[in-house]
């Protein structure tokens, strides 16, 4: 669509009722794709600012501004309108509030957990699985998006053999399988399989949650593994929310499962890095210039996870780590619950001991260490991407992250060392 097309379509949508529901979404999309987020044209952000001012006058003058459609294009229009307004970041940029990432909250029954599990196994399916169609796609010449900087053939069939390895656990939870030995063959049949089985809404959150800074192909791949990821975290704090409840409740089987699951979520996410260390590093550099201000510093479900799991100590409180997510430092310093916490407390009023306590306490001991196991993983592969470079999240890059990978997890037991930790970090592939 012409630059011409996209204004007239936006100005008939406006003067034809505006109805949230028949928004061009995917003119304006392709007018973004079109040059990348950071260099969309002044005179089309300022219309869609007007028309996300329309948007909110209607939504406030008739009807519920929360219902479903107003809501998903005022999400939309935020993530579209974060670098005008002034307001980007790592949830705006990786379109967190257009993923639909479900939350448990630590009650509930066991349906209800397990439907919610279930939805996160979904969107966590249907990222990797998009990442790696965009790959088939391009290696096609079937696509136009990104077209700069498109990786070889080798590095191709590498992207998609991790790609269907990180999702074989929660594809095989959600009942589907992809056996095919040949990976653009299994990738194929992975999208297949997703776009077959995806609802219309679901298919739309992934739509909607791509829009990239700059034109490198590999941006694509960068943010559906940070968004995978991030619906890893949320799962984590849910899992760990839910474990703090057990061992409040007493139930410690309950609690070694919540924590063997996280434990498993984290460890099949793994293929994730190696999947991301094959970026191109000059791709990586190239759309880097656009990201600024964005870094997963910002990540409130990372250090929600952190949080849960013990109560951070008061330097990294007032570090860049925590003042990167105000709100969640505020709920902290006023007190918050932790696993650490609740299983001391257990412990001292004899709710918790002998076996059932061991048992709580090797499943955190697991957990803490595939936590430190991701922190290590990170950190290797940030040294192979940055280099000496500084983060976009404003500290000096990988030393930060080389001093914080081994803050411990709990206090309360100690980790078992990680068999798999290099004795010196080094700047090799995380396969
Ligand atoms: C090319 C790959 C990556 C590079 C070069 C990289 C680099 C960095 C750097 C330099 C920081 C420090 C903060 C800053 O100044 O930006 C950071 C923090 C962080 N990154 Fe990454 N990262 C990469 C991939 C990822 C991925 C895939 C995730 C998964 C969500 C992730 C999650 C985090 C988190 C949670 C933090 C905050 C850690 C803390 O504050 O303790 N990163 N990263």
């Amino acid at each position: 669509m012409s630059r011409c097309g996209f204004v007239r379509e936006l100005t008939s949508w406006l003067s034809g009722g505006a109805d949230p529901d028949s928004f061009p979404y995917l003119p304006v999309t392709a007018e973004f794709h079109r040059t990348g987020k950071h260099f969309v044209g002044k005179e089309f952000l300022a219309l869609l600012d007007e028309t996300r001012a329309h948007v909110a006058a209607r939504a406030t003058g008739a009807g519920p501004a929360d219902s479903g459609p107003v809501r998903l294009l005022r999400d939309f229009l935020d993530v579209a309108l974060d670098k005008w307004d002034g307001r980007y970041d790592y949830r705006s940029y990786l379109a967190l509030c257009l993923l639909g990432l479900p939350c448990g909250d630590g009650g509930g029954s066991v349906a209800a957990w397990a439907a919610t599990r279930q939805g996160r196994d979904r969107i966590f399916v249907h990222l990797v699985a998009d990442a790696l169609a965009f790959e088939l796609a391009a290696a096609a010449g079937t696509a136009e998006l990104l077209p700069e900087q498109r990786p070889g053939p080798a590095l191709v069939a590498k992207r998609h053999r991790l790609g269907v390895r990180a999702v074989s656990p929660a594809l095989s939870r959600l009942g589907l399988t992809v056996d095919d030995p040949q990976p653009a063959a299994a990738a194929a049949a992975l999208h297949a399989l997703v776009a077959a089985d995806r609802s219309a809404a679901e298919e739309r959150a992934v739509r909607l949650s791509m829009l990239p800074v700059y034109l490198s192909h590999d941006e694509y791949l960068f943010i559906r593994v940070l968004q995978a990821y991030e619906c890893v975290f949320a799962g984590l704090a849910d899992e760990l929310r839910a474990t703090i409840d057990a061992i409040d409740a007493g139930r410690a089987v309950a609690a070694a499962e919540r924590l063997g699951y996280a434990r498993d979520q984290l460890a099949s996410a793994a293929p994730l890095f190696s999947l991301l260390a094959s970026m191109q590093p000059e791709s990586f550099r190239t759309f880097r210039a656009y990201t600024e201000g964005a870094s997963a510093i910002q990540s409130r479900s990372y250090k929600l996870m952190e949080s849960l799991c013990r109560t951070p100590e008061g330097s990294r409180l007032d570090s860049a780590a925590y003042r990167s997510v105000p709100e969640l430092r505020d709920r902290v310093r006023a007190g918050g619950p932790s696993v650490d916490a609740a299983l001391r407390a257990a412990v001292r009023d004899g709710r918790l001991a002998g076996a059932d306590r061991a048992l709580v306490e090797l499943r955190m001991r697991e957990f803490a260490a595939t936590v430190l196991h991701w922190r290590r993983t990170h950190h290797r592969l940030a040294v192979r991407m940055l280099g000496e470079r500084p983060g976009t999240g404003y500290t000096e890059g990988t030393p930060y992250l080389a001093e914080v990978r081994s803050i411990p997890v709990f206090t309360a037991v100690a980790a078992d060392p990680d068999p798999a930790a290099p004795s010196e970090p080094s700047g090799g592939c995380p396969e």
